[in-house]
């Protein structure tokens, strides 16, 4: 974990980030084509986007009740809207709703889009499917565009996370994505405290990294 919070502050890949982030940039999946914020979570330098993206892809949707918590570009969710689900994309970043909603008329799909604090400004909490991909590192952001990457140093997105799930959610599937650069048993450990434990689905080593798709189970 310590060997990635260098690598995503290391001056190089900062540089690197700056130069290719300086502008917003096209990302397709699908023939779904969007453009994505430089202060918005990259899809493209990332690859937690695209395993998430390759795992829905042949789930049916159709009519499903579909929340993407923290959407940041939003393909995603998009992508949950061409299979059919009724789509709500949330997100603390305004930034990246506001450029969700011009993707979404561009490529002719539809998604109800929010500005929540996880799941505060949320009122109707039933959903089908919850899709996750979280920001995992223990540091505490600076601004917006840092909150796609950090937790909070004691995990606090993560603690409230899972209490307002545990709590006040009713959900059929919550699939969270977490890498092993990360601190999973820590995670873990938050879920358990609330009830809620984590079920393999799916396992994916890019470049040797061991990312892991959860299913969250309540149990209560
Ligand atoms: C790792 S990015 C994932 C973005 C997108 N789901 C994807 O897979 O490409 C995490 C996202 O969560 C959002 N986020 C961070 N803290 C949040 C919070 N407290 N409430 C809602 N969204 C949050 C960030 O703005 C960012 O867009």
């Amino acid at each position: 974990m310590r060997q990635f919070l260098k690598k995503i502050t290391h001056p190089f890949l900062k540089l690197g980030l700056k130069f290719y982030y300086y502008k917003p940039r096209k990302y397709s999946y699908d023939g779904i084509k969007i453009l994505v914020h430089p202060d918005v979570f990259p899809p493209h330098l990332t690859f937690s986007t695209k395993i998430l993206l390759d795992f829905i892809l042949p789930i049916d949707l159709k009519n499903k009740t579909f929340l993407e918590l923290g959407c940041g570009s939003g393909i995603i969710s998009l992508l949950a809207s061409k299979k059919g689900a009724k789509v709500l994309a949330s997100d603390i970043n305004e930034i990246a709703l506001e450029f969700l909603n011009k993707n979404a008329t561009k490529n002719n799909l539809s998604v109800i889009t929010i500005q929540s604090d996880l799941f505060d400004s949320i009122e109707n909490l039933n959903f089908d499917y919850i899709l996750i991909n979280p920001p995992y590192y223990p540091k505490k952001p600076k601004n917006r565009k840092e909150q796609a990457w950090f937790c909070g140093e004691n995990f606090e997105y993560f603690e409230t996370l899972f209490y307002q799930l545990s709590s006040k959610v009713e959900f059929q599937n919550t699939f969270m994505i977490l890498s092993e650069d990360c601190e999973i048993s820590k995670i873990e450990s938050i879920a358990l405290k609330n009830n809620l434990y984590f079920k393999i689905l799916k396992e994916r080593t890019i470049f040797k990294e061991k990312n892991y798709i959860y299913s969250i189970i309540c149990n209560k």
